[in-house]
């Protein structure tokens, strides 16, 4: 499986036959290395909660390829009356799609949606997908049920966890939920997008590292083989 980090909390997931976006944050998005006609194939798109920097461009990219929004069912729906294929889905709920199985785990954060829709409450995603497990956390505060979403839906091959502060967690409650996840490796994410969530993703990782973990900072445009 390969993962390509397209800036912000904005993942595409290649496996052997599928593959997923995760969070498309494109447009208007300073760093993003892509833009929404750059996807023909996709099985996909799946949504951590409403916030336009995470919903971004959904909408194009489940038109221009067919993709079905998978979220929760309140960003379901939403994509439903606009025309996109979607599937709802709630906290604590998983299911077998055709590509792999997504399960929506909790997130503490918030969820309105561009104009100020009610999209449901926010979603950290867990993805398995040829054998691999991944956790994209979305936007959150660190908690202490990371413990038992790892113990229930882990080990993880990586998990990609927000360090940017202010929105979300900063680095050093980022460091804390890493000793909760254990993965195997940790990937930084909604950090250095705009001013306010300027953080250092070295310290960062030097700062994993201290506890016996592994954490990468992937570049935007890199991929990573896991
Ligand atoms: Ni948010
Ligand atoms: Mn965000």
């Amino acid at each position: 499986m390969k993962l390509i980090f397209h800036g912000h909390s904005c993942w595409e997931v290649v496996g052997e036959k599928h593959r997923l976006l995760i969070d498309p944050f494109l447009t208007g998005n300073p760093v993003a290395d892509v833009t929404p006609s750059s996807f023909d194939q996709l099985d996909a798109i799946l949504i951590s909660h409403g916030h336009s920097d995470h919903l971004g461009d959904a909408e194009p990219i489940a038109k221009l390829t067919g993709a079905t929004i998978v979220a929760n069912y309140e960003i379901a729906s939403y994509y439903a009356e606009r025309g996109c294929k979607s599937h709802g889905m709630s906290i604590g709920g998983g299911r077998d799609f055709e590509f792999g199985r997504v399960k929506l785990v909790i997130a503490h954060h918030g969820s309105t949606g561009p104009n100020g829709e009610a999209l449901g409450s926010p979603a950290g995603i867990v993805v398995h997908l040829d054998g691999k497990r991944i956790y994209h956390a979305g936007d959150t505060g660190v908690f202490l049920d990371m413990q038992l979403i790892a113990e229930l839906n882990g080990p993880f091959d990586a998990c990609m966890l927000p360090i940017g502060d202010n929105f979300t967690m900063g680095i050093d409650d980022a460091v804390r939920a890493c000793e909760l996840i254990r993965a195997k490796l940790f990937l930084p994410m909604h950090y250095n997008t705009f001013p306010v969530i300027k953080a250092d993703g070295e310290e960062f990782l030097q700062k994993v590292k201290a506890k016996g973990l592994r954490a990468r900072e992937i570049k935007v445009g890199g991929t990573l083989e896991l």
